[in-house]
């Protein structure tokens, strides 16, 4: 159940698993870290972070970690103030094309995660793959603008229409900060890199082609020669999944609404990483069953990396979650 060769594109016997948001949401064990320290605090201190990363690993054959951090992190080497309550918030919103030019990226990203992915892979049983990860410039410049999350993204919406090229000053820096971030977390020991485009729904094609893609496409390029494997997960894209398929990377991840099997025939020769419905884990022990099956059966035709289609909830129940490992790791592929 190889996760480092599911990434390579090697479609195997079984399908490796693991599960957006696995680290810091709904274990017990976590709740207890979380109850004793910000999360900021557990976010910068490399051996919390480290540990928060193995706890569902220690209760759960899964087949890859991800480090435990924020998209959030890294932006405080821009000078932008984040607070968490518990989603990010910012103390001062980027409105402006003079606050944009304002920001000047520090030479050292969040270095904290890097000792913690040293931490991981240290601890990590032979086989078992290391994700690091990043948010997309334009699912950051969201938040930035916004000041927080948001249902409809008013202003940062404004602002793309009103400001454009403050904007697109804005992702530029974002992509240097994410190029040299990511970098940093491969040599680092990640095997994998994860970018997470959480907000790509919100736009039409034309807008996400002129406002993601270029800068989506020059961070994938800049890992081309670090031997990570490069995944790319947009949220709410069945209709961008034409321009998703020319970001150069060995997996694409696919949220719940978009069927795999369609997804497949877009994106040959690629892993796809995948998909079930996060609610499913509330659906009871044959539900769950029969329609993880049913999208191990989707994703046949290529590798695989089974997935839920978005993070697992704060509430899901544990036994779930270790039903559902079972089923994946019991269904053969061949
Ligand atoms: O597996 C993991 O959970 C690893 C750690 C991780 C966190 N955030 C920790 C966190 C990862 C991979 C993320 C990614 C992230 N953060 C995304 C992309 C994935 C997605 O869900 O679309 C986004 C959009 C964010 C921004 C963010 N940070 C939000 C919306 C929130 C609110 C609460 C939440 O849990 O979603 C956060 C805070 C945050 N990030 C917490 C954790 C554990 C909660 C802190 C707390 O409860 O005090």
């Amino acid at each position: 159940m190889g996760f480092l060769q599911a990434v390579r594109g090697v479609s195997e016997e079984r399908a490796p698993i693991w599960v957006m948001r696995q680290a810091g949401r709904y274990l017990p064990e976590y709740l207890r870290v979380k109850a004793k320290s910000s999360f900021l605090e557990m976010t910068r201190t490399p051996e919390i972070a480290a540990e928060i990363t193995l706890q569902p690993l220690r209760r759960f054959p899964l087949d890859a970690a991800i480090i435990f951090s924020d998209i959030m992190t890294p932006l405080e080497a821009l000078g932008i103030e984040i607070e968490f309550s518990p989603g990010p918030s910012i103390a001062h919103p980027l409105r402006s094309l003079a606050q944009i030019e304002a920001l000047e990226l520090r030479a050292e990203i969040a270095p904290f995660v890097g000792d913690a992915l040293r931490i991981v892979k240290a601890a990590l049983p032979p086989g078992v793959g290391l994700i690091g990860f990043g948010g997309t410039p334009l699912t950051l410049a969201a938040y930035l603008v916004e000041g927080g999350g948001s249902k409809e993204y008013a202003q940062f919406r404004q602002f793309l229409r009103s400001d454009p090229a403050a904007l697109h000053l804005l992702l530029e820096k974002l992509t240097e900060l994410t190029i040299a971030y990511l970098r940093m977390q491969v040599a680092a020991g990640a095997d994998a890199i994860q970018l997470f485009d959480s907000w790509a729904g919100l736009h039409d094609e034309p807008t996400y082609r002129e406002f993601g893609l270029p800068y989506y496409k020059r961070i994938m390029e800049a890992l081309a020669d670090t031997g990570a494997a490069r995944i790319f997960f947009a949220l709410g894209a069945s209709h961008l999944m034409g321009a998703i398929a020319e970001i150069p990377c060995e997996v694409v991840g696919v949220d719940w609404r978009t069927d795999l099997t369609s997804a497949r025939e877009l994106l040959p020769g690629r892993a796809l990483q995948g998909n079930l419905d996060p609610a499913m884990l509330y659906a009871g022990r044959e539900a769950l069953a029969a329609e993880a099956t049913r999208i191990l059966e989707a994703g046949l035709g290529g590798a695989h990396i089974f997935n839920l289609g978005h993070g697992i909830w704060p509430n899901t129940p544990i036994d779930a979650v270790a039903h559902l490992v079972e089923t994946v790791h019991n269904y053969k592929r061949t």
